[in-house]
């Protein structure tokens, strides 16, 4: 099943996702509405437990938050937890547009992607640098969109791993028109070239936006948008 949204959009330019992980919290309205001003095509959430990854971050809160403040902005939610079928309902509540979880968690994975469909969004499943891609082969059809992590998962700012680019292009000719292939962490101009030439379509940076002085450009170079010109201030 897949439900007619940004995801599914068929409509082939890579969508930039702004991961508020490396945003200013104390500002987070202000950084989200400026990141999608800038040209961000989704806000990318990153939920984690402190169980499936060694860190905490944020919740179904700041989804309703950000749902609230930014009625049209699309909410990415990439969860990052043991468990996340006890999760779905909340975060359909909250406002968010997408799910992704980890194949690799606890869970049967056609009957989390079932629930998040039921839920009315779109489903992603993610798998992180040391699982391998025939992990998720058999179960492409349950999916609106993969992840492939380039960093292993629980923080913002680490190095990509060019080795999963190899799972990118095992990938690549085994999904439909109206499925999406993500890459996140470790995203600057280059590294998302790469994964753009691989057959990436969604390209999640929190660093490279956030980190940056002019998002504009920061936005258009990981898209590979030469036409946008740097704003001068
Ligand atoms: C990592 C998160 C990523 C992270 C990316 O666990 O899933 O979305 O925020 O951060 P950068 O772009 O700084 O590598
Ligand atoms: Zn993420």
């Amino acid at each position: 099943m897949s439900i007619d949204n940004l995801i599914t959009h068929p409509a082939r330019v890579p969508l930039v996702g702004a991961s508020i992980l490396a945003a200013d919290f104390a500002d987070m309205g202000a950084e989200c509405r400026a990141a999608l001003d800038a040209g961000a095509d989704l806000l990318h959430v990153d939920v984690m437990d402190g169980h499936f990854v060694p860190n905490l971050t944020m919740g179904p809160q700041m989804c309703r938050g950000l749902r609230t403040a930014l009625p049209e902005a699309f909410l990415d939610v990439h969860l990052m937890v043991a468990r996340p079928a006890d999760f779905v309902t909340a975060f359909a509540d909250a406002g968010a547009d997408h799910l992704t979880f980890h194949v690799e968690s606890e869970g049967r994975p056609a009957e989390v992607a079932e629930a998040i469909h039921a839920a009315g969004m779109t489903a992603g499943g993610a798998i992180s640098p040391p699982t391998d891609v025939s992990a998720v082969m058999p179960m492409l059809h349950w999916f609106d969109l993969i992840l492939i992590m380039s960093v292993n998962p629980g923080f913002a700012g680490q190095r990509f791993m060019d080795s999963v680019l190899a799972k990118v292009r095992a990938l690549v000719p085994h999904l439909r028109a109206d499925q999406r292939l993500q890459i996140d962490g470790g995203l600057t101009p280059p590294t998302a070239a790469a994964a753009r030439e691989a057959g990436c379509d969604v390209l999640v940076a929190a660093s490279a936006v956030f980190g940056a002085d002019d998002y504009v450009r920061a936005i258009a170079d990981l898209r590979g948008d030469a036409r946008v010109v740097t704003r001068r201030s």
